[in-house]
Formats: structure tokens, sequence, C-alpha cells
């Protein structure tokens, strides 16, 4: 499913402002997602990192984790920002967890430039392991 342009940039500058809240004292790195629910409804996040690093957790899953917590159970599209000139897809733990409520989802990256990567969590994370394996 192609985003509407104008919900696309609407998502991209939340994403943008999520990063300013950012806790990223190890990395220095501040990432900021949007994420599009079933409802309609736009869901923000940040990454928070940990003294304990394994802990870290990134700004897509906080975004989607905060989508479920308020009773959402499908997103349709992840916009991701990270602080480079180069944009990055979301990492393997995220591909995930976007899988268990957005296996269609669309998952854009923006950066500091005009470079884009826009795709398909399918494209992303082929053949993936979800509910539906569970029997
Ligand atoms: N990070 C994200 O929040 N999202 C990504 O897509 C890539 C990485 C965070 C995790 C960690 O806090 C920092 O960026 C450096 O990896």
């Amino acid at each position: 499913m192609k985003l509407a342009a104008t919900l696309a940039s609407r998502l991209e500058r939340l994403a943008r402002r999520a990063a300013k809240t950012s806790y990223s004292p190890y990395s220095k790195f501040a990432v900021g997602a949007a994420v599009l629910a079933g409802s309609g409804k736009i869901y923000t996040g940040c990454n928070v990192e940990n003294a304990s690093y394994g802990l870290c957790n990134c700004a897509e899953r906080t975004a989607i984790f905060s989508a479920v917590a308020a009773g959402e159970r499908k997103i349709k599209c992840v916009v991701v920002y990270t602080p480079t000139t180069s944009a990055t897809p979301p990492c393997g733990a995220c591909r995930q967890v976007i899988n268990e409520f957005g296996p269609q989802a669309r998952v854009i990256s923006v950066c500091d430039s005009k470079e884009r990567i826009e795709t398909s969590l399918d494209a992303l994370l082929p053949a993936a392991f979800g509910p539906g394996n569970l029997g």
C-alpha cells in the first residue's frame, strides 16, 4: 500500500521530532520513529538506552509498543529517522517486531540528507517467522 504524500510527510515530520527526546548517552545516536496504526492514529517513539547496553530499545520498537499499549494491533507504516547522511533500514530485532503487527507494513527511512528508503517489511524480512508459525 502506497501512502498518501501528505500522510507520509506527516509521519516523517513526527519521526524527526521524536528523535529530540531520544535517551542515547552511550551511542549519541538519536533516532526517532512514527508508526501509523490500524485506527489511523500515529504513535511516536525514540531510542532509549541503558547502562547495561544490551537493554537498549530502538525508536521503532518504542513507537510500536506505545501503539500496542494504547490498544492497537495493526501497524500499517513505520517511518524511522536516523541522524545520518544515508538512510538506514531498521535493525533485525525491529523487523521481527514490525512483522508481529504489520507483515504488510510500508517501511520508510529518512535521514539528514534527501536520501530515503521506501520499502516493505516483506522485502526487509522475507519468509519471516510469525504468529502463524505457532500452529
Ligand atoms: N537504533 C534505533 O533506535 N533504530 C534503528 O533503526 C537503528 C539503531 C538505536 C539503537 C541504539 O540506541 C542506537 O541507535 C545505536 O545503535
